[in-house]
């Protein structure tokens, strides 16, 4: 069992950041009846679950679920999907909701499989951003903290499925992420490599 992180974003942080989001789309969204929010699984749980909880117009709830895989030692990565939608979107206004946007590959297979269904409107909203590794030109329409580029933990996000239920966002440190990868810290393991093979076993 790991042990709990530095705090990043205090619970208390996060939800008055949740609120101001929630206001936000309520604003934009009025008038709107058929907002569907799809949240992204596993890791955007929590953040749906508060950020719906918060909104003043009706919306209804759907998840979808993705998987990554590594093509052997190169660094590209597949996105595939291993759950789809139960509902179909066409016409729907649809609000995608992300706990974390890192290099941006998730959100952009999810913006190209989602558009491609011809929804009425596709939205972004993403609890957090690492703003040093996300494309520049990927469009977030509610973001919720940009953060460093660290493997953080909690308020639903995990490191190998641990940790998920912490009720603030923690740092994990880089020598937990290494020890557990190698079995030994400071292994000499190419730090991207492991956190893609990391990835691979999570999403
Ligand atoms: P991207 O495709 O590189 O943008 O990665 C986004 C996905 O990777 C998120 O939906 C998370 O599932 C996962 N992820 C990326 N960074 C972190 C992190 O720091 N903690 C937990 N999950 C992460
Ligand atoms: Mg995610």
């Amino acid at each position: 069992m790991l042990a709990p992180p530095p705090v990043l974003l205090s619970a208390d942080r996060i939800a008055e950041r949740v609120t101001e989001l929630a206001g936000q789309i309520s604003r934009d969204y009025a008038g709107v009846d058929d907002l569907l929010l799809v949240g992204v699984l596993r890791g955007a749980f929590i953040f749906l679950a508060d950020l719906s909880r918060r909104l003043t117009v009706p919306c209804s709830v759907d998840f979808i679920a993705l998987s990554r895989y590594q093509h052997g030692s190169t660094a590209t990565a597949d996105v595939r999907l291993i759950m789809d939608l139960r509902v179909p979107i066409a016409g729907r206004h649809v609000l995608l909701v992300e706990d974390i946007v890192d290099s941006g590959g998730t959100l952009d297979y999810l913006i190209r499989t989602l558009r491609a269904r011809n929804p009425a409107s596709l939205r972004i909203c993403a609890l957090t951003r690492k703003a040093e590794c996300a494309p520049p030109g990927l469009r977030i329409d509610y973001l919720g903290f940009d953060i460093p580029d660290q493997w953080v933990v909690g308020y639903g996000l995990d490191y190998r499925n641990q940790l998920r239920t912490l009720p603030y966002i923690g740092m994990l440190d880089p020598a937990v992420m290494q020890c557990s990868e190698s079995g030994a810290i400071a292994s000499g393991a190419d730090s991207g490599d492991a956190r893609l093979r990391m990835l691979g076993a999570e999403r």
